[in-house]
């Protein structure tokens, strides 16, 4: 039900009402009530709110005089998991949660109806915020809602990460993937092995626009995180309700780690951190020094950071190096492996099995989904959605982050000018339309007798901010936003039909326009304008290289569009 006091919360709530009249004010001195379990996400609000509504919201535990508190949060088991509801009248601020998770989405709920004023980070002169009456009950849709930061391509300082996550959880996203090395550069410092970093944290210069083009902006580029600074990234997120699952990329997308270490190379030979875009053949010997160094690698990454889940990569590795070393081609035969091919499927296994042994569950894109990955192993499907498909029926969990649907880096609008005009169309009706299980892909592809059932193995679905066209932090904030936004109501709100023109679709752009975009505003967002780049936003003379989505799902159907393969058609052939 809404009205005009409907303040357009963004995600749209699975149930909420708002009368006409009515607000609850808090004032200087308010105090809230929580139980321990839930005083990281309730004390995370209060300061927050104080900050932006010159208050002194003090955090207290419950208390048998619960006389009158003017906020209240407490456990409630019967809301499904990640749920929470917030009633407010007369009486203050009711807020009941399943758990933790559940209690950072009413956080940030309580955010959005307190108005774009809490999205700054101090008083612009208020003392006080009003709160409109109001019954909400909430759960998330999706357990796993991800967003993918590619700080590999271009470093994105550490200030810049932790504003990120703050985005991030206004949306109610509980994941962030640290895309954290590449063929352009490695950004995590690691004790054991130092050059990754003094050598292969740094590139001479960057493409400027698509590598095809052979434009070079002559500018050094890089940075790395200390241990003490991803830590810090760390217990950020988790102070605000998201995950950081690192990722550590290989077999493939490893030539800045080749560069400071070659033994680790098919060629053994000095190479220079990568400074084009694009696809490597330059991947790793997968031998025994190899493996040892990774694991070595590993443990420090292990020991760095909390997350339940570690990404191991696994994408984009061909293997023509492979095909044409005898060596290999040896030790795949000793290893039993029927083709020297399959030693992508096996390192990862043995680097997944590490892992495991060590108490998380790996993630691999899904070009290592195969016999070799072990079962406890969650494949994100970027390469289309069919493979995500496949993996669920084999019994593995799935994360949906199907390239032609949710890859914001891809252009926002058909204009040629778009900065830079790379990818797909991708408007954010089209991601609002994102489906992670298309019916009409259910129905190209039955499954066959005795698989698992799929939706089960949903967990859940996954944006990705790949940054070789995005250098700063204004860019990242234009490829993100607001697409991210729309993203974030696929992952927490009800499943429903969001096809673009259709009702569902645009009640949220008139939401969105009248009621989010000013709390983007106030957060300090520089988000793309509906209607195309501010003049300051375009970058003239760059050049992309357009993809036409119709063209290659034409050519390839469900299973090819999106995505590299051995073999398979070269995207530009299409364009
Ligand atoms: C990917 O986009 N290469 C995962």
């Amino acid at each position: 039900m809404t009205s005009s006091a409907h303040p357009g919360l963004l995600p749209e709530p699975a149930s909420f009402a708002f009368p006409e009249t009515g607000r609850f004010r808090l004032s200087t001195n308010s105090f809230v009530h929580t139980p321990s379990s839930l005083a990281p996400a309730v004390r995370r609000w209060a300061r927050d709110t104080s900050d932006a509504f010159g208050l002194d919201v003090t955090v207290k535990a419950p208390s048998p005089d619960r006389s009158s508190p003017m906020v209240d949060f407490r456990i409630d088991e019967q809301l499904p998991v990640g749920g929470y509801s917030i009633l407010i009248d007369d009486a203050g601020i009711a807020v009941a949660a399943h758990d933790l998770s559940g209690a950072f989405s009413a956080a940030a709920t309580l955010k959005q109806l307190a108005g774009p004023q809490s999205m700054r980070h101090a008083s612009t002169g208020v003392v006080g915020v009003d709160f409109p009456f109001t019954a909400i009950v909430d759960h998330p849709r999706m357990q796993w809602r991800g967003v993918l930061l590619d700080v590999a391509r271009h470093f994105m300082p550490k200030v810049g990460v932790l504003r990120f996550i703050d985005h991030a959880a206004a949306h109610k996203l509980n994941v962030i993937q640290l895309h954290l090395t590449d063929d352009q550069g490695w950004r995590v410092e690691i004790e054991a092995f130092p050059e990754l970093t003094r050598v292969g944290a740094w590139r001479a210069e960057s493409a400027r626009g698509v590598w095809q083009a052979g434009d070079f902006d002559g500018q050094p580029h890089g940075g790395f995180y200390t241990q003490d600074d991803l830590r810090e990234i760390v217990s950020y997120a988790r102070a605000r309700g998201i995950t950081i699952v690192p990722e550590i990329d290989v077999p493939g997308h490893v030539e800045a780690a080749i560069a400071a270490y070659p033994h680790l190379g098919t060629t053994k030979t000095p190479r220079e951190v990568r400074t084009t875009w694009g696809m490597s053949t330059q991947v790793l010997d997968p031998g025994p020094e190899s493996l040892a160094f990774f694991r070595r690698v590993l443990d420090e990454v292990l020991a760095i950071f909390d997350s339940p889940w570690i990404a191991l990569g696994g994408d984009e590795v061909p293997t023509k190096a492979w095909r044409e070393s005898p060596e290999i081609i040896a030790r795949a035969t000793s290893l039993g492996l029927g083709d020297v091919d399959e030693m992508h499927g096996w390192f990862l296994a043995e680097l997944c099995t590490h892992v495991i042994s060590a108490g998380r569950r790996p993630m691999v894109w899904d070009e290592g989904f195969g016999p070799w990955l072990p079962r406890e192993a969650i494949v994100t499907s970027w390469r289309g959605f069919a493979a995500g498909l496949d993996a669920m029926r084999a019994g593995h969990d799935v994360v949906m982050g199907p390239e032609q649907a949710v890859y914001l880096d891809h252009r926002a609008g058909p204009d040629p000018h778009e900065p830079v005009p790379v990818g797909f169309v991708r408007t954010v009706e089209d991601v609002y339309a994102f489906d992670p299980l298309p019916a009409a892909l259910l129905e190209a592809s039955p499954a066959p007798e005795h698989s698992i059932v799929p939706e089960g193995r949903l967990l859940g679905v996954q944006a990705a901010v790949w940054t070789e066209h995005l250098p700063t932090q204004r860019q990242v904030d234009y490829a993100a936003f607001p697409r991210l936004s729309a993203f974030a109501e696929v992952a927490w709100s009800r499943s429903a039909d969001r096809s673009q023109e259709g009702p569902k679709s645009t009640e949220f752009l008139a939401r969105l326009t009248r009621d989010h975009l000013p709390r983007l505003a106030a957060a300090g967002i520089e988000f793309r304008p509906l209607d195309g780049p501010h003049p300051w936003q375009k970058r003239p003379g760059i050049a992309g290289a357009p993809r036409d989505l119709a063209k290659e799902h034409a050519v390839a159907g469900w299973v090819g569009a999106g995505g590299w393969r051995e073999g398979s058609i070269d995207p530009g052939e299409l364009a």
